[in-house]
């Protein structure tokens, strides 16, 4: 039933993209996906629009690292402006992460606002248990070979050694 609302962004190569990059110690899209599913179950709740909580929260940390902590839901609101999405999607994606940026002004974006919260902690929960048993640190060396952000500082990580080791070389030959 969830899917029949965001069956289109589900498909959208962005979306897709965020099975590959880290978030809270898990894939961005477990994160997006656990947003989507207490959005509707709490839409029902608030009796809020379904459809707009749900795609809101689906595509609400999209692009997350363009930005900080109070301006990364701007940044994901103006790609799905960019989309074609709804002045009620965006402004609940807008406001996500409140009290950290701009307080929620309908019932949808509270929604996305608490169900957002509600599915960090259960990501950290999940953190904390998996660090336990393994599965965290196995999780997050997965996802350190996938995420290109990762992928980036690492390789920038290598240069830097080789850069180093070059110049120790340089010196020892020159005395
Ligand atoms: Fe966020
Ligand atoms: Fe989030």
């Amino acid at each position: 039933m969830i899917h029949s609302f965001i069956t289109d962004l589900l498909a959208h190569p962005k979306v897709i993209e965020t099975h590959q990059h880290m978030h809270h110690s898990i894939s961005k899209h477990d994160h997006l996906a656990r947003t989507a599913r207490i959005s509707y179950k709490l839409a029902r709740v608030m009796r809020a629009d379904i459809r707009i909580c749900v795609r809101a929260a689906m595509i609400h940390d999209i692009d997350s690292r363009l930005g900080t902590l109070t301006t990364h839901g701007r940044i994901a609101a103006e790609w799905a402006a960019a989309q074609g999405e709804s002045d009620e999607v965006c402004h609940a994606i807008e406001t996500h992460m409140f009290p950290f940026g701009p307080k929620p002004r309908t019932r949808e974006a509270w929604v996305v606002s608490l169900a957002d919260k509600a599915a960090s902690i259960t990501d950290l929960t999940l953190m904390v248990s998996g660090m336990v048993t393994g599965h965290t640190w196995q999780r997050r060396r997965m996802l350190q070979q996938s995420d290109p952000h990762f992928v980036a500082l690492s390789q920038r990580r290598h240069q830097r050694k080789h850069q180093r080791r070059a110049r120790f070389a340089q010196r020892k030959s020159v005395q």
